[in-house]
């Protein structure tokens, strides 16, 4: 079958390990579910992977993407939940020490075919296109993780997104504004803050710039760049819920207001396969639907993952295999 995967892995030049070509099928063990890709997501993960950031290079070739929305062998629409947790394991899948993402040891979704524990497998409702549904188990479960389960936004609260064009970020926005919440956003770029304000953000500042008041959560994806203005933006008892570290994982944090303030930093990593199931109820209801910049052949991959190194992105780069 075709694939998008990684042959070698370079830190610096994460393209360079990055191949097109015959793989054979996933083995589809007892338990599982081989699925028919029909649109498969690309994520930051995706080229931290080609870095060689959470891919061993003992388990090369490797089949990348962790997002997949496509159908069963006995004709169902699913989506793919991509955490994989040990089959003995019943908590909360995100907490199990042993779990992976799809593409860290069983093969990814860049392909014609992926093989998914047949717990991992969520409904894909109608309303939604397959191009639209792989959007949704990474980034915008992330999202929804953060603000819902984490950060627990309700209406009307103010709420602070770093960073404007990223696959986090945009689902952070619409997220948040169709939950009712305030949502400001900072941005180094100027030019996307017109797209996030059509996305319901409230208001869009340079980033780093004084807010107009001090909001109840903030929003972290961008890491060493940010994190000083986040812990600084946030009101005494806010919430800063931190996913990603796009700039650098080393930030400085004034302790003081942390416990002064008596803020809560938290963590937060993908999400449930039951957040994803109301993720995609939530978007049912509401008509939702996530950002997609571009869709492209997997044939052309290489020119997705391309966009999104160099920042060149707003939504969601989409594969059809
Ligand atoms: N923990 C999880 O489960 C999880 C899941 C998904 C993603 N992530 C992580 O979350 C991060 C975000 O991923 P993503 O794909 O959504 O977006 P991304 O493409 O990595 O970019 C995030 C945003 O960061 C801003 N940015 C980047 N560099 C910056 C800098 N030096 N200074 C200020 N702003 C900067 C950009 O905003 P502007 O261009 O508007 O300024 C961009 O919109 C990644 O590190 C990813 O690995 C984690």
């Amino acid at each position: 079958m075709f694939a998008a995967y990684a042959s070698s892995l370079d830190a610096a030049d994460p393209l360079a390990g990055l191949t097109l070509g015959e793989r054979p099928e996933p083995p589809v063990p007892d338990g599982w579910t081989a699925v028919t890709v029909r649109a498969a997501a690309l994520n930051h993960h995706d080229l931290w992977s080609l870095r060689g950031v959470g891919l061993d290079p003992s388990r090369l070739p490797m089949i990348l993407g962790c997002d997949a929305a496509g159908v069963t062998d006995d004709g169902r629409e699913v989506l793919v939940h991509a955490v994989v947790s040990h089959p003995d394991w019943r908590d909360d899948e995100t907490l199990d020490p042993k779990r992976t993402l799809l593409s860290e040891l069983h093969p990814g979704t860049f392909a014609q075919r992926v093989a998914v524990p047949s717990r991992n497998l969520v409904p894909k409702p109608s309303a939604l296109s397959f191009e639209e549904a792989a959007c949704l188990p990474t980034a915008w479960l992330t999202a929804y993780r953060m603000l819902f389960t984490q950060a627990r936004v309700v209406p009307g609260q103010t709420v602070l997104v770093q960073g404007a064009g990223g696959g986090v970020a945009t689902a952070l926005v619409a997220l948040g504004a169709a939950a009712g919440a305030r949502v400001w956003v900072t941005s180094r770029n100027p030019s996307k803050a017109a797209r996030v304000t059509s996305l319901g953000a409230d208001e869009v500042f340079a980033t780093g710039a004084r807010l107009p008041e001090r909001v109840d959560a903030v929003m972290e994806t961008v890491g060493a760049a940010t994190w000083q203005h986040s812990v600084r933006s946030l009101r005494p008892g806010g919430t800063l819920v931190v996913s990603g570290a796009t700039s650098g994982y080393v930030a400085e944090t004034e302790l003081n207001r942390v416990f002064f303030l008596q803020l809560r930093v938290v963590g937060s990593t993908m999400g449930t396969r039951d957040e994803l199931a109301r993720l995609l109820a939530f978007c049912e209801r509401t008509g939702l639907r996530p950002v997609v910049d571009r869709v492209l052949p997997l044939a052309d991959a290489r020119d997705g993952f391309a966009a999104l190194d160099a920042g060149d992105v707003f939504g969601k780069v989409v594969f059809t295999p």
